[in-house]
C-alpha cells in the first residue's frame, strides 16, 4: 500500500439493502404479506419515533382495506424485485466483493404454517445468489430483516408466542438447505436489540392485543423467544453447511458522557450495557447478571423452557456484526439540554459535531471506538453491516448527482476503520455501505432519505420512472474498493 490506510487484502468492501426496503413486489409470485406491507406512508416530524412506529389493530384494518393507490411505501420498494439484475451489475462496477441483503420469510413461505416453501419465491433468491456469484460477489444474508409474515401478528401474537420459535426454524432449515451452497456468511435477527425500540417491526407485537400482560413484559418474553430461535439458528447452519459463519447484529448505539460528572458517567454506563445486553447472550451464550436483574427489578418473570439454558450455551455466534451511524450523549438529568434524535433513538446533543438533516450526528471517531469497545468485549471478528448518511439528492440539469457529503462520511468513515485495524489491532472482515442503492427509509419510510452511490428515480408518493443513475460518490467508492482503502 503507497499511502496511509491500509487494510487485509480479503477485506470485504460492500453494500448492505433489506428485502422489505427495496424488492417491492409485495403480493407477486405467492408472496405472503407482511407487517412491513401494513405500514403507512406518514408525514410526521423528523424525529418523532413514537408516532412513526406507531402501529395498532386499526391501522391493520385500514392497511387491510387500502386502495391500490394508498401510499405504502414498502409495497413497492425500488422494484428490486425485478431490477436485481441491473442493480447487481452496477454494484460490481463498483467492485462490491459481498453483497449484504435480507430474505423475505413470507416469500419463502406464503403463510409461515404452510407445509411446503413457495418454490417461486426459492429461485428468485437462487437466481440473485447466482447473479452475485457470477460477478465473484460474496452474499451476506440476514434471515430476519424486520419484516414479520403478518400471520405472526394475527394468528399468533408475534415473537411472544413460542411457536413461532418453530416456525421460523422451518424457514431457516429451507434456506440452509436450499441457499446454503450460495452463501457462507449469515446473520440471524436485524439489530436483534431493537424490539425493546419498534416492538412491532422487530417482533410483530401489537400492543393493543396485549391486554392480559404488561406490554414491557411480552417485548421480553419475545426476545427470549428471538435469543432460543437464534441459537437453534447458528446450531443448525452449522450442521448443515460446514464452514458457514454465523453472526449476530446489533445496533452499535454509543453514548459519550455529558461532562465527566461521575453521575453522568455511571448514567452512560448503564445506558450501553442495555446496548450489550442482548448480544452478550449470543456471543457468550447465557444471560448476564445485568440482564437478569433489570428484568427481576421490574417484576416481570420470562417463561423459559428447561432446555433453553443448553439451546443458549450451544448456539453461540461466529462474528460479531452491526450498525453504526451516530453517536451521542447521557446525562444523569436531561433537564434543559438540547436532544438529539438517532437510530431510533434520542440522546443528549453533543456540541462537538454536526448533524444530518435528520438529526443524526456524525462522528466517525465513534466508529473508531465501537471497534475496540466491541473487540476488546467480544473478542470476536467484527463486520460492519451498515454504516452511511441519509440526505437529499439534487439532480442537475444534466441528469449528474453531485454529492460530495455522501463521500466526505464514507472517507472518514473508512479512515476510521484503518484506524481501528492498524493502530488499536482490531479484527474487521469488511463493511457494507447502508442502502449502497436508494432504498426506502426503515423509521420514516421516505424515498427522500437517500443513502445510495446508486440514485433511484422516485419519490415519497412513488412517482418517478424507477431508473438508477450513478452519482459522484458511485465512481468515489469503485476508486477507494479498487485501492483496497487507500485514498485521500
Ligand atoms: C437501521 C436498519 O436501523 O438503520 C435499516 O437496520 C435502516 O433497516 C437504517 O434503514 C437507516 O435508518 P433509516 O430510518 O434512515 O432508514
Amino acid at each position: 500500500s503507497k499511502g496511509r490506510y491500509h487494510f487485509p487484502d480479503n477485506f470485504m468492501w460492500g453494500g448492505a439493502t433489506a428485502a422489505n426496503q427495496v424488492e417491492g413486489a409485495w403480493n407477486e409470485d405467492g408472496k405472503g404479506m407482511t407487517i412491513e406491507d401494513c405500514l403507512p406512508y406518514r408525514e410526521v416530524g423528523i424525529a418523532d419515533f413514537t408516532r412513526q412506529f406507531a402501529f395498532s389493530s386499526k391501522d391493520l384494518e385500514e392497511a387491510l382495506a387500502a386502495e391500490p393507490e394508498a401510499n405504502y411505501p414498502k409495497r413497492r420498494g425500488i422494484d428490486f424485485y425485478h431490477h436485481y439484475k441491473e442493480d447487481i451489475r452496477l454494484f460490481a462496477e463498483m467492485g462490491f466483493k459481498v453483497f449484504r441483503m435480507s430474505i423475505s420469510w413470507a416469500r419463502i413461505f406464503t403463510d409461515p404454517r404452510d407445509e411446503k416453501p413457495n418454490e417461486v419465491g426459492i429461485a428468485f433468491y437462487e437466481e440473485m445468489f447466482k447473479e452475485c456469484r457470477k460477478y465473484g460477489i460474496e452474499p451476506l444474508v440476514t434471515l430476519s430483516h424486520y419484516d414479520p409474515p403478518l400471520v405472526l401478528a394475527t394468528e399468533y401474537r408475534g415473537w411472544y408466542s413460542r411457536e413461532v420459535v418453530e416456525l421460523f426454524m422451518k424457514y431457516a432449515r429451507v434456506c440452509f438447505e436450499r441457499f446454503g451452497k450460495y452463501v457462507k456468511f449469515w446473520l440471524t435477527f436485524n439489530e436483534v436489540d431493537a424490539m425493546l425500540r419498534h416492538p412491532v417491526t422487530s417482533g410483530g407485537l401489537i400492543e393493543d392485543r396485549f391486554p392480559d400482560v404488561p406490554f414491557e413484559r411480552a417485548i421480553y418474553q419475545a426476545m427470549h423467544h428471538q435469543m432460543i430461535a437464534s441459537a437453534l439458528a447458528v446450531k443448525l447452519g452449522h450442521e448443515m453447511m460446514p464452514g458457514a459463519q454465523i453472526g449476530c447484529m446489533m445496533t452499535k448505539l454509543c453514548f459519550y458522557p455529558y461532562t465527566c460528572k461521575p453521575e453522568d458517567n455511571l448514567a452512560t454506563q448503564q445506558r450501553m450495557r442495555s446496548v450489550y445486553r442482548y448480544v452478550d447472550i449470543q456471543v457468550f451464550g447465557e444471560y448476564p447478571g445485568y440482564l437478569k436483574r433489570e428484568i427481576e427489578k421490574k417484576g416481570f418473570h420470562i417463561e423459559m423452557e428447561p432446555e433453553d439454558g443448553k439451546i443458549l450455551r450451544e448456539g453461540t455466534v461466529d462474528f460479531v456484526s452491526f450498525s453504526y451511524y451516530m453517536t451521542s450523549c447521557m446525562a444523569a438529568s436531561t433537564e434543559g439540554l438540547d436532544m438529539a434524535p438517532g437510530n431510533t433513538v434520542n440522546g443528549v446533543k453533543n456540541p462537538y459535531l454536526t448533524s444530518s438533516e435528520w438529526g443524526w450526528q456524525t462522528d466517525p471517531i465513534g466508529l473508531r471506538i465501537s471497534l475496540v469497545e466491541l473487540y476488546d468485549r467480544y473478542r470476536k471478528p467484527l463486520f460492519i453491516v451498515e454504516n452511511g448518511l441519509g440526505a437529499r439528492d439534487t439532480v442537475e440539469a444534466d441528469g449528474t448527482i453531485h454529492d460530495p457529503y455522501r463521500i466526505e462520511y464514507l472517507r472518514d468513515h473508512v479512515n476510521a476503520m484503518s484506524d481501528a485495524i492498524n493502530e488499536d489491532g482490531v479484527e474487521l472482515w469488511g463493511y457494507t455501505w447502508w442502502g449502497c442503492i436508494d432504498l426506502v427509509s426503515e423509521s420514516t419510510r421516505q424515498m427522500s432519505k437517500r443513502y445510495g452511490f446508486i440514485y433511484v428515480d422516485m419519490d415519497d408518493y412513488g412517482n418517478g420512472t424507477f431508473e438508477r443513475v450513478r452519482k459522484d460518490s458511485f465512481y468515489y467508492y469503485q476508486k477507494l474498493i479498487a485501492a483496497n482503502g487507500d485514498v485521500e
